[in-house]
This record gives C-alpha cells, sequence and structure tokens, in this order.
C-alpha cells in the first residue's frame, strides 16, 4: 500500500495498517519476518506496488499491530500475474470511507466478488475508518479474507484520507454523520461539510486525478459539491452523488402498479435532490417501451401517490427499521457504477446527480443536481438532452434546484468563500433531509 511521502519521515504519523486477521508464519530473513516494534516500518509487497512506487509501500506495525493476516503479504502478488491470461488486468483501486459501516458491509462484498467493476478486473480495496471504528474495520477486513476472492489483490485500512486515497480510482464516500436530536439542517451541513472538505482536498493531493467520487453520505448531493470544490485537479465530471437508490425505488413503484416485472420498466430519471424535494419523473418513465403514463393511466395516483412515495421511501424505511437503509443503498451503488463501467443501453438512461455545469436544461450551474445520463462504459458519461419538461415537472424541478443552489450559498458561507449570511444558519431547517419524512 503506497503512503503518501511525507509520512516517511514520521511513523508514528503514519495511520494505515492492514488488517490483521491470523498468524502467518514468517520464515526467518523474510521482509517482514522481524518482531514488530511499536514504530517500525515495515515493507510488504502486494499488487499496488506495481502501481506506484514499490519503494514507498510500508505499513505501520507496532506490537499490538504485528504484521498478521493474508492481506499483509509478505510475497510478491504481482508475480501471481504472470500465471494469469494475458487479459489479466491492473487491479482497479478503491477508497471506501465508511468502511465498517452497514452500507459498506453488503458493498464491498458485492466489490470484491467481481460482481461491480467486472468478472476479469481485480480489485485492491482501501477502507477509510475512525479510530472508533478500527477494530470494526479490522473485523471487515477479516471477513474479506475470509471470503477467498480471487480478485481481490489486496485490502488495507486507515483513518487518514490522505493515506486511504493514495491512487485511487474510485472513491465511494459513504461515511456521514447523520443528523441527531434536535439539530438543524445547517448543522447537519457544517458538520459533514468538514468531512468533505478534508476528504475532497485528500482527494485532490494523492488520488489519481481520473479518479471517479460517488457520494452516498448525506446531504450527498453538497457532500459531493463540497468534495469537488475542494479537489480541482479532479475532473468535476466525475462527482457524483447517489440517486439511484432513488430511481431503483421508482422502478419497483412503477412496475407494481402496471402489474408487471421491474426488469420492463426504462428512461426513469430521478431529478434534484437526494431529499424529499426529488422528482421522479414519470412523465418520460416507459414500461415495456410505451409511456409509463399511458400504461398505467392514473395521473392523479402518479402526481399524489407515487411522487411522494418516492421522495420519502427513505424516511419511511428509518420507521420501520429504526436505521437507513444499508443493502439496498449498497446494491443502487453497484448498479450506479456498473452503469458508468458498461456501456448504456440503447435508448435507455440511468440518473446520477452530477456537476451541472453545461447542463442542456438551464439547471443552475456549479451544483450537483440529478439528471438523465447515458455511458460508453468507460467511466464517463453525457448528460441525456431533449426529455420532455412539462409544467408540473418544471415547477417540482425548479423547487429542487431552489433546494440546492440555497445550500450551495450555504457551503460558499461556512467555507469562507462568500460574506453575507446563510441563510440556513440558525434557522429551523425548512426542508427535511432524506430520510426524515
Ligand atoms: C435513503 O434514501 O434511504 C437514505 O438516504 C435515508 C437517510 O436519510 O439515510
Amino acid at each position: 500500500m503506497p503512503t503518501r511521502p511525507s509520512a516517511d519521515s514520521d511513523p508514528n504519523a503514519r495511520r494505515l495498517t492492514r488488517a490483521r486477521a491470523r498468524p502467518l508464519p514468517r520464515p526467518p530473513g523474510r521482509v517482514g519476518a522481524a518482531p514488530a516494534v511499536r514504530g517500525t516500518p515495515l515493507r510488504v509487497k502486494s499488487a499496488s506496488a506495481r502501481v506506484a512506487s514499490r519503494d514507498s509501500l510500508r505499513v505501520a506495525a507496532t506490537a499490538t499491530e504485528a504484521p498478521l493476516g493474508v492481506f499483509k503479504l509478505e510475497y510478491d502478488i504481482s508475480k501471481d500475474d504472470a500465471t494469469k491470461s494475458a487479459s489479466w488486468k491492473e487491479p482497479v483501486i478503491v477508497a471506501v470511507s465508511g468502511a465498517a459501516g452497514q452500507i459498506s458491509n453488503h458493498l464491498l462484498f458485492k466489490i470484491a466478488s467481481g460482481e461491480v467493476y467486472g468478472p476479469d478486473q481485480p480489485v485492491a480495496l482501501r477502507l477509510l475508518g475512525s479510530e472508533r471504528s478500527r477494530e470494526a474495520l479490522e473485523g471487515v477486513a477479516m471477513e474479506l479474507e475470509d471470503s477467498l476472492f480471487p480478485l481481490l489483490r489486496e485490502v488495507s485500512i486507515g483513518i487518514d484520507p490522505m493515506d486511504v486515497f493514495v491512487d485511487a480510482d474510485w472513491a465511494l464516500l459513504i461515511g456521514a454523520k447523520p443528523r441527531g436530536p434536535g439539530m438543524e439542517r445547517a448543522d447537519l451541513l457544517e458538520m459533514n461539510g468538514a468531512i468533505f472538505v478534508e476528504q475532497g482536498k485528500a482527494l485532490n493531493a494523492v488520488a489519481k486525478p481520473t479518479c471517479k467520487v460517488c457520494v452516498v453520505g448525506n446531504p450527498c448531493n453538497t457532500n459531493a459539491l463540497i468534495a469537488m470544490e475542494n479537489a480541482p485537479n479532479l475532473d468535476r465530471r466525475n462527482f457524483h452523488a447517489l440517486t439511484r437508490l432513488d430511481e431503483n425505488r421508482a422502478k419497483c413503484q412503477l412496475a407494481l402498479k402496471a402489474g408487471v416485472f421491474y426488469e420492463t420498466v426504462t428512461n426513469v430519471t430521478i431529478w434534484g435532490n437526494h431529499s424529499t424535494t426529488q422528482v421522479p419523473d414519470f412523465v418520460n418513465a416507459q414500461i415495456g417501451g410505451e409511456k409509463a403514463m399511458d400504461v398505467i393511466d392514473d395521473n392523479s395516483w402518479l402526481e399524489t401517490d407515487f411522487t411522494p412515495a418516492i421522495q420519502t421511501r427513505g424516511g419511511l424505511l428509518i420507521k420501520k427499521w429504526g436505521r437507513s437503509s444499508a443493502a439496498s443503498t449498497a446494491v443502487s451503488i453497484a448498479d450506479a457504477i456498473k452503469s458508468l463501467v458498461t456501456p448504456t443501453p440503447e435508448g435507455d438512461w440511468f440518473s446520477t446527480a452530477v456537476c451541472t455545469d453545461g447542463n442542456p436544461y438551464g439547471i443552475q450551474e456549479g451544483i450537483i443536481f440529478s439528471m438523465p445520463c447515458r455511458s460508453n462504459g468507460d467511466g464517463t458519461y453525457e448528460i441525456v438532452d431533449g426529455l420532455e419538461i412539462n409544467d408540473w415537472l418544471r415547477e417540482r424541478i425548479k423547487k429542487s434546484e431552489d433546494e440546492l443552489t440555497k445550500e450551495a450559498e450555504c457551503v460558499s458561507h461556512l467555507t469562507g468563500k462568500m460574506g453575507g449570511a446563510c441563510e440556513l444558519i440558525g434557522e429551523k431547517a425548512d426542508t427535511m433531509l432524506p430520510g426524515e419524512a
């Protein structure tokens, strides 16, 4: 695992560590064979050594953090590559924040299995947690080890994004502080703002400039904006906030109403914010290639039942579960990534919240707004132009746009980029966070 160069001179400052699972026998004379001593950097070898500098590949080792476990490799895993077929690829480096949380617990195993990046794509997982979750992170890594995934070439854990994001191809930013009792929306923005400023800066400093970033921690659109604004070295188009869960929810409800299987529902757009102002677009949706409105033939249901049901489904789930959606969120993150790394089927599109710069719908530029997109499978996308925006949609899309514009102004204020009052500060929130309804 490469670490940033500045940490080399201060082993105590290096907080990145490999997962510990079970003791492995250490033949004397091999690298890493000496008993671990607090603060002594040990060299380990792994697939990532080929991606970055092998010499910079070190982990902190302490008396309690002995270099154990299969991912503290003491052999050069890259030699294994010679035994693979000619099409064997370099591992894709995927950094995941909130890695000890419930969403990650579902997602990481999908990624490691090859379900997300493809059955011939090796992966290196970099797990970001907090000091508090360090033990849990090790537990996650142990379970990954025990699963014997052939494509999983590296697992490492850490609590500093400047270490964990090194050379990341993808950053899945799942961790965020949830809103506690009595907290206002501005408090959440401020608290999470600090996290996403730090993570944006770390991405800017150490991730690959081509890194794709998917923000899941709420309020995800604005958190994505904060990360993007703090990572000018990365392409603004590579920042996403997750609205695929909302799209999946909308597809399911349309299918149920139409009495068809959800596979036949296509062209569903979620416009706007992943909040209760989001607009699930039934106007352009299709069922079996027909307009969903014609198939369902019940505008009253679409407007007054379907729309709020999707907008507030996260909240309903929290009431039922006593916590936020986790498994379905993980599935939708996997879907969102798959949609970017595989070509979009002809005529269809998917929803993802992306930067509005130069968008064809006249949405305020410089915010992160969910829109219909298509990908040719290389991780890039185009916003789909030409959808029908009737008055009903326009009015609601505007509301979501206004909400996000207000949050963006608030963020600018909080990060000191702009003077003047932030309307959200000190006020009771006038809009609900996802999951609050
Ligand atoms: C969801 O839509 O299920 C979540 O974003 C809800 C939440 O607030 O965590």
